[in-house]
């Protein structure tokens, strides 16, 4: 089975609809976050930290890329996976990209202020990254699902028919 690429920004629920696949699916989930903090092991914010955005960004793509050099995986993203041009070819090769698509108010209430998300401190600055990525997420996506007002269960029923 062709490897299933969840993006979208943070708190478009990649993680869960990750998991809800996995247990419907018999694909193995990963995720790229989960991945870094575990082959580096130091947590996001640790990261950042260190080696800045920039570097983040390097031990992400190299991650997409050996990820997707598998198959029958289901990848959940960083929000950030866009940021680099270099990652919509290596997604384009690797599988079928889905866009989990909602509002940015909706992302704030479950992502905003989060310690664990270093780019999630505050509602202006989220608003303009969300702005400035939105179009990049649709360009990127072989499918764009909207999320907003339906269950999980009805998310991964029109991915796995996608
Ligand atoms: C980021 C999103 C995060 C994580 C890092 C940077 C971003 O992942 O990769 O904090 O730039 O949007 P989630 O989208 O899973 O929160």
């Amino acid at each position: 089975m062709d490897n299933i690429i969840l993006i979208g920004f943070m708190g478009a629920g990649k993680t869960t609809i990750g998991k809800a696949l996995e247990k419907e699916l018999s694909m193995e989930l990963i995720d790229i976050d989960s991945f870094i903090e575990e082959t580096s092991g130091k947590s996001i914010p640790e990261l950042f930290k260190i080696g800045g955005e920039d570097w983040f960004r390097n031990q992400e793509s190299e991650a997409l890329k050996a990820i997707l050099e598998g198959n029958n995986r289901i990848v959940a993203t960083g929000g950030g996976i866009v940021e680099r041009e270099e990652n919509f070819e290596i997604m384009k090769n690797g599988g079928k990209v889905f866009y989990l698509k909602s509002t940015v108010d909706k992302l704030w209430t479950r992502a905003g202020k989060d310690p664990n998300r270093p780019l999630s401190k505050d509602l202006t600055s989220f608003r303009k990254l969300f702005e400035k990525r939105k179009s990049l997420y649709e360009k990127a996506a072989d499918v764009i699902v909207e999320t907003d007002g339906k269950s999980i269960e009805k998310i991964v029923e029109i991915i796995k028919n996608s």
